[in-house]
């Protein structure tokens, strides 16, 4: 019986191509609007915020796109990654269910976001980009773009969500670093920012409003551009080569699987293990089951709405049809920060209506316990997003336990927590609150939708 933990690729078996799911789909998913003419939006109401590379990957009807060889240069520093089969938590569950998790953690900047901030910065450098803006919630997407903007010569300003600026002061150190420019969101450096301080001062801020105060600046320097580390379709394509090394990997160990759990803030690392998985699955090859796992204090799958909604919390961006709780939410403080958006993924959501994958919410303290399971069995300290999925992860296996079935469960471990040890800090020291969110609240904030579309 085979006792193998690390399933490993040779650089030479790195995958060339990222996958684009949308001409596979039974249906196309809806475009994005003009907020003010409820017309689709086409490639020169874009250009303001994103190279023309980028604009045409995101409505690209090609089913493969070439993986640009100075990004494969970069991809090498970490990639492959390793897919692993946490024989020691299945054991200390006492599960019959096989566990494996692709582990992302070994990027340079400890989680997946470096999958599409390389191709994104070096496609802006190609177009003779100078600078790039983007929000962040936890900061491993600022410090992942911030990687990337050094090794192409790009200078980034950073909005980084007050409730995570405060929390995880290394990550701001690590963007610095790499020599971006950070500010705590909301800020008085933008018209959004002091609207937001003006009626909270004291504001916690969410990914919605460091997104307006991104944009804001973007939009208003001609030689700045925009850089979103998630729910574009473009953004979930480049995380697709999570999903292609995966596959190759688990033919490696002679299983296919019958769950694939990942956790969703807007959508990208679940988007980029599921979708080359959902693929086969479409073509009849595979069965999974494929779960969205979100926080229960922001909950856009399981209790928002199917509408179109504006991407940011000021309304600057285009209509986007998705799950949302409305873009004038604002989630609680939680430790996950990167799951703090009040959407979801447009491209998710369409597939999640037309009943290709399915969701469920948990409470951050459940996520927490599993973390420590985890970073007890396992070894690796998981980031408080995959602690979503790692508790989905210990579900799924207990009650395979129940059953006596044998599942074969895949999930994205999709960052390191090394940087968020504060919030282990506060699990640990009885310090962590599931605070309740009352429908009312949802009510109250899906009533700013915008009317008309
Ligand atoms: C480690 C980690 N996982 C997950 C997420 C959620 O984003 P997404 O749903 O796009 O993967 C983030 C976002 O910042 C993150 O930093």
């Amino acid at each position: 019986m085979s006792n193998q933990v690390k399933y490993v690729l040779q650089e030479s078996e790195m995958p060339q191509q990222w996958y684009n799911i949308i001409p596979d789909l039974p249906a196309p998913p809806p475009p994005p609007l003009h907020p003010g003419t409820h017309q689709p939006v086409g490639p020169d109401d874009l250009a303001p915020l994103f190279p023309t590379a980028l604009i045409m990957q995101e409505v690209s009807g090609d089913r493969h796109i070439a993986i640009p060889e100075p990004v494969l240069d970069v991809y090498r520093l970490w990639r492959p990654t390793p897919l692993y089969r946490a024989r020691r938590l299945e054991k200390d569950l006492g599960t019959p269910a096989k566990i494996y998790y692709k582990y992302e953690g070994v990027s340079p900047a400890g989680s997946h976001k470096p999958n599409t901030a390389v191709p994104q910065a070096y496609y802006n450098a190609a177009e003779g980009v100078r600078k790039l803006t983007t929000e962040t919630g936890a900061g491993q997407w600022g410090s992942s773009l911030a990687f990337a903007c050094a090794l192409f010569g790009i200078d980034l300003e950073v909005w980084m969500v007050r409730s995570s600026f405060d929390q995880k002061p290394y990550r701001k150190l690590l963007m610095e670093t790499y020599g971006a420019t950070v500010h705590p969101s909301p800020s008085d450096v933008t018209n959004a920012g002091r609207a937001i301080l003006a009626q909270h001062p004291d504001s916690t801020g969410s990914l919605g409003i460091a997104i307006s105060e991104a944009v804001e600046v973007a939009g208003s320097n001609a030689d700045t551009r925009y850089a979103l580390g998630s729910v574009l379709n473009h953004v979930l394509m480049h995380q697709t080569i999570i999903g292609e090394e995966a596959l190759k990997q688990l033919a490696e160990a002679g299983d296919t699987p019958d769950v694939i759990v990942g956790c969703t803030g807007g959508g990208s690392n679940f988007g980029g293990l599921a979708f080359p998985f959902l693929r086969e699955k479409m073509a009849g090859k595979m069965n999974p089951v494929i779960r969205a796992v979100e926080p229960a204090a922001c909950p856009s799958f399981t209790r928002g709405t199917y509408a179109y909604d504006f991407g940011d919390t000021a309304g600057l961006t285009p209509l986007l049809k998705m799950h949302t709780l409305g873009h004038e939410f604002i989630p609680d403080p939680i430790h996950a920060g990167g799951l703090r958006y009040h959407g979801m993924s447009p491209l998710l959501s369409h597939i999640y209506e037309l009943g290709l994958i399915e969701a469920v919410a948990k409470p951050q303290s459940e996520c927490f316990a599993a973390g420590l399971r985890f970073a007890r069995t396992e070894g690796i300290v998981p980031a408080p997003e995959p602690t979503h999925a790692v508790a989905a992860c210990i579900e799924e296996a207990l009650r395979c336990k129940e059953t006596g079935e044998e599942k074969v469960i895949l999930t994205a471990l999709c960052g390191h927590g090394l940087l968020d040890l504060q919030a282990y800090g506060d699990y640990l020291h009885g310090q962590m609150e599931d605070l309740s969110l009352s429908d009312a609240t949802i009510e109250e904030a899906l009533r700013g939708l915008p009317a008309g579309v």
